[in-house]
């Protein structure tokens, strides 16, 4: 599902982002179909979090599979259970999928003991996505705070494949420590060739970290921002992503061009158990990607 960024103009009636779909209709694609996959690869990325690429084994099935910046898959691991994981993999690659997994519990650790060639079940993808179209012509400013780099990665790819058609682009990039930091063999690439520029900070440094150290709001201070023109995705924990966006928003960037991605506790990722629910707002369905507006009218939602 696209995500549509509503028009500027305030006298334009009705200014308001897109109505619920209270019959969920059209929500639901394949929710049922489970994918048969195997770990083709596996990346150690830090002492907590394992890069797993996948393949979908069936040649047909694999080449409809499609996802967008931002949704989510059902990971089932069979005897262990179903965990909803960001695709992190670009888009535009039809042959597999990366999803980055921190050991959280049950599943995530038994995911952690897999080895390449284990077969696993996929459901989806789920979920509402990055408006990338609508971004273009925009400076892009995607901000993450530690495993928040996992959904960002797939929107770094789509500014990566489509560079011209946006114009600053920059990576604000924030863990605890620095050997908390996820896909740092990609920073040369994303610099010199994607023409993206990265912004790195730790809390706490290393007697080897060089850069800086801080919270993540204090990158803003090495740049300048044309808030008028700048589109922004925010990932990240809660309490990370309500300081930066409002940050942006006193630096004058319209709430409904930052986006999030809101994480809940889900069962079915596709509107029928309600375990995900925010008031009457399902995260699986109607989000996980949110503009910033709609997730402060949302109670309890951060
Ligand atoms: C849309 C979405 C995308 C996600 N993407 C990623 C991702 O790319 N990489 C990744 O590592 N994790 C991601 N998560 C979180 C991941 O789903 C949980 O870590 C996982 O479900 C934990 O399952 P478990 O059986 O290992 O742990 P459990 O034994 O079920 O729980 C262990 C701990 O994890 C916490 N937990 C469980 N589910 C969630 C959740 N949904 N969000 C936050 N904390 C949770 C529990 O409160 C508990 O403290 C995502 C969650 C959502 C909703
Ligand atoms: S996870 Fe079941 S309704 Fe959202």
């Amino acid at each position: 599902m696209d995500y549509k960024i509503p028009e500027q103009d305030i006298n334009a009636e009705p200014f308001m982002t897109k109505p619920p779909d209270y019959n969920r209709a059209g929500v639901v694609m394949r929710t049922d179909k489970v994918f048969k996959a195997e770990i083709t690869n596996i990346v150690e990325l830090t002492p907590l979090e394992k890069l797993f690429r996948l393949k979908i084994l069936d040649n047909a099935e694999r080449q409809i599979f499609e996802f967008r910046p931002g949704q989510f898959v059902m990971l089932e691991v069979p005897g262990f259970g179903e965990v909803p994981l960001s695709i992190t993999s670009s888009s535009n690659n039809r042959e597999y999928i990366e999803l980055c997994v921190r050991k959280a519990g049950r599943t995530t650790n038994m995911l952690h003991q897999a080895r390449e060639g284990a077969k696993l079940g996929l459901r989806g993808p789920f979920g509402t996505s990055f408006p990338m179209e609508k971004m273009a012509g925009c400076n892009v400013l995607l901000v993450a705070g530690g495993l928040g780099l996992a959904p960002l990665r797939a929107p770094i790819y789509w500014v990566s494949e489509h560079r011209d058609k946006y114009k600053d682009v920059h990576v604000l990039y924030g863990t605890k420590e620095p050997n908390q930091m996820l896909f740092t063999y990609q920073y040369e690439e994303w610099q010199t060739v994607n023409r993206i520029e990265l912004l790195t900070i730790v809390e706490k440094a290393s007697k080897e970290w060089n850069g800086r150290t801080g919270m993540i709001t204090e990158l803003f201070e090495d740049m300048s921002i044309e808030a008028d023109n700048t589109c922004a995705i925010v990932c990240g924990p809660p309490v990370m992503f309500k300081f930066v966006c409002q940050y942006l928003s006193e630096l004058g960037i319209p709430m409904n061009r930052m986006f999030v991605s809101l994480e809940r506790r889900m069962h079915c990722g596709m509107g029928k158990c309600c375990r995900c629910m925010v008031g009457s707002t399902f995260t699986c369905v109607d989000g996980p990607v949110f503009d910033y507006w709609s997730v402060l009218n949302l109670k309890e939602a951060i």
